[in-house]
């Protein structure tokens, strides 16, 4: 084999190798408001006794200082019996959490569409 097709085929290879290598667009973005359902409805529904919390509840700022610098120090230490028994804030991955805040601040009492989490 000519030395110029070798090259022109290792190109080749090597160009159809980082097309695969790239990864698929996700698809659909995380839902905020589903996750809330299931990561923090259940333990601040109303009448409960850690209080009650759904997006409207809060304005955005508390939400946002709740994110920043709350949630962490207050759900450390707490267990979450609906999901294997493990500290709050292990349950919930870091993506997971950013969509829950982003919804909880999008939906906030001062939002242009406050909302509960349904
Ligand atoms: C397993 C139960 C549990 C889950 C799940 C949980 N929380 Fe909590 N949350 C608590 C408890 C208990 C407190 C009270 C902590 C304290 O006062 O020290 C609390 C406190 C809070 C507070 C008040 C914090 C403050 O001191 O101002 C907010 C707001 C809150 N939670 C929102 C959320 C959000 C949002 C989620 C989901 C990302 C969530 N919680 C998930 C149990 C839970």
């Amino acid at each position: 084999m000519k030395t110029s097709t070798t090259i022109a085929l290792a190109c080749l290879a090597s160009f159809v190798i980082l097309c695969l290598a790239v990864p698929a667009p996700s698809s659909a973005a995380l839902d905020g408001q589903e996750l809330y359902k299931e990561y923090c409805k259940g333990c601040h529904a109303s009448g409960s006794p850690n209080g009650e919390y759904t997006p409207l509840d809060l304005i955005q700022d508390q939400w946002t200082r709740f994110f920043d610098r709350k949630y962490e120090r207050t759900h450390k230490d707490v267990l979450d019996a609906s999901h294997g028994n493990r500290p709050v804030i292990e349950v919930i991955g870091p993506e997971e959490l950013q969509a829950i805040r982003d919804f909880a601040v999008e939906h906030a009492s001062d939002s242009e569409n406050p909302m509960t989490c349904g």
